[in-house]
């Protein structure tokens, strides 16, 4: 492999060129947990009170999300910022109080602002409308619709009210209803809780396979009883019944695996490297991508530290480790659907895990993919093919051989963040210059990842 001196090269505002690494040190500061995040900040507008969140993700996606519940009426103030984290105090008068906001709330890039608020919306009497980017009102909604509509609330958009924009207005006391999930999402699922909290009688989501659950211990930790159940016949049952308050609760967010997930290939996968990632979130339905590593053969430490942070500020209910990734010699594994829907996030930057390993990787049911914010199985493959890589895709499988030595290439993000951060890790293994075209969706879920890049490097 030749090795060039490392460095990272703005090309314009429209690409950056990374370049091999010859080794890989140091601790990247991390990004708060973006499903937590978004979480505290919903919460804390359900709760009549104060907040003060900490830890909070810097991402746009989660800023769309403050924004947004400042625009339903929170007094949201943003007291300090630290390394890409910010801390809140969030003031609200609750969810039976929601201001009705003026215009349209823009929810950007983000899913999860989009489907968690919809849920939101259907327990509170107000009436809004939901719109997004591009990406967004590509974005499958019927799967939000369908069961609030089912629980009573109105609402309508484009494609017969699935695609956005989405008007919502949420005419409680709605039903309670079971619902089984045709896909696994935790985004519908935290939907429909959120407005089975103002259901009459006790509301239950049936998941074939358990997705995070972050609302379910946040809302926990906030004093509502959410109940869950495994069953042999139906799978994952979580109930929450109406009527039920959501206090406010100071909380610290731990940092985002999915984020330290990017490093961990990285480390893995390079020949010289070691990297320490702290205060990660190492809860049980978020850490399958550390999992699939060390089952590829990665070489990754977990130094527990449970509960609190460095800084000392406790989470109410998510297990955090630091993690230590070491060069390591990785192979082929086979990832089964339901392993899949746990490391949703994390497929992309397994498969450039799976193009260094040695033989052949099958991911089974990732169609998923499809529907994130670009089609994630064409871009990783159109990607890791210009890298050199073999990758087939058949329906909704990707095989992927791994092993030849990968090659700088140019390679298009589709302005997914997920995609963008893959290809800027790919740069770091690939031998010469990798081109990153339209990188700066990574700021969607890590602000300041181009920088740690270049901080990485020895
Ligand atoms: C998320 C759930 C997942 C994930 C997304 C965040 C969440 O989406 O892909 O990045 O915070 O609930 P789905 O629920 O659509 O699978």
């Amino acid at each position: 492999m030749t090795i060039v001196t490392p460095e990272l090269i703005e090309a314009g505002d429209d690409a950056v060129v990374v370049r091999t690494a010859a080794r890989l040190r140091g601790s990247p500061a991390l990004p708060g947990d973006k499903s937590i995040s978004h979480r505290a900040l919903l919460l804390a507008l359900l709760a009549k009170g104060s907040s003060r969140l900490s830890g909070v993700s810097d991402g746009e996606d989660v800023r769309t999300t403050a924004r947004v519940i400042a625009a339903l009426g929170a007094r949201v103030e943003r007291v300090s910022v630290d390394d890409g984290r910010s801390t809140y105090v969030v003031t609200s008068a609750g969810l039976d109080a929601l201001r009705e906001p003026s215009g349209v709330l823009d929810c950007g890039n983000s899913g999860t602002t989009t489907r968690l608020l919809a849920g939101v919306l259907a327990a509170s009497g107000s009436f809004a409308v939901l719109d997004g980017d591009a990406s967004l009102r590509s974005r499958p909604m019927g799967r939000i619709a369908e069961p609030l509509r089912r629980m009573g609330a109105s609402i309508d958009g484009r494609a017969g009210g699935t695609l956005l924009p989405l008007a919502i207005r949420g005419r409680p006391p709605l039903t309670a209803i079971r619902h089984a999930a045709p896909v696994p999402s935790a985004q519908v699922k935290s939907a429909v809780l959120l407005a089975g909290l103002r259901a009459s009688g006790r509301t239950a989501v049936v998941e074939a396979v358990a997705t995070r659950d972050h609302t379910e211990r946040m809302l926990r930790a906030r004093g509502v009883t959410v109940r869950e159940t495994t069953d042999g016949e139906h799978g994952h049952i979580v109930e929450i019944d109406g009527g039920a308050a959501v206090s406010p609760l100071d909380d610290a967010v731990p940092a985002d695996v999915s984020a330290a997930a990017f490093w961990l290939v990285a480390g893995a996968a390079h020949a010289d490297a070691e990297l320490t990632l702290r205060d990660v979130t190492v809860n049980p339905t978020r850490r399958a991508v550390i999992d699939l590593l060390r089952r590829m053969g990665a070489d990754i430490e977990e130094r527990r530290v449970t509960g609190a942070d460095a800084r000392g500020d406790r989470n109410e209910g998510e297990p955090i480790a630091d993690l230590v990734v070491r060069s390591s010699a990785l192979h082929a594994i086979d990832i089964s659907p339901a392993e899949v829907a746990a490391a949703i996030d994390e497929i992309p930057i397994l498969c450039l895990a799976a193009a260094v390993a040695a033989g052949t990787t099958t991911i089974r049911g990732a169609g998923e993919l499809r529907h994130k914010e670009s089609d994630r199985i064409a871009g990783i493959a159109a990607g890791l093919t210009a890298l050199g890589a073999r990758i087939r895709v058949a329906g909704d499988d990707i095989e992927i051989e791994g092993g030849p030595q990968l090659r700088g290439a140019t390679l298009e993000t589709h302005d997914d963040h997920r995609l963008a951060m893959t290809f800027a890790i790919a740069g770091l293994i690939a031998e010469g210059e990798t081109v990153v075209r339209r990188p700066g969706s990574a700021a969607i879920s890590y602000p300041g990842f181009f920088s740690q890049l270049e901080g990485v490097r020895r």
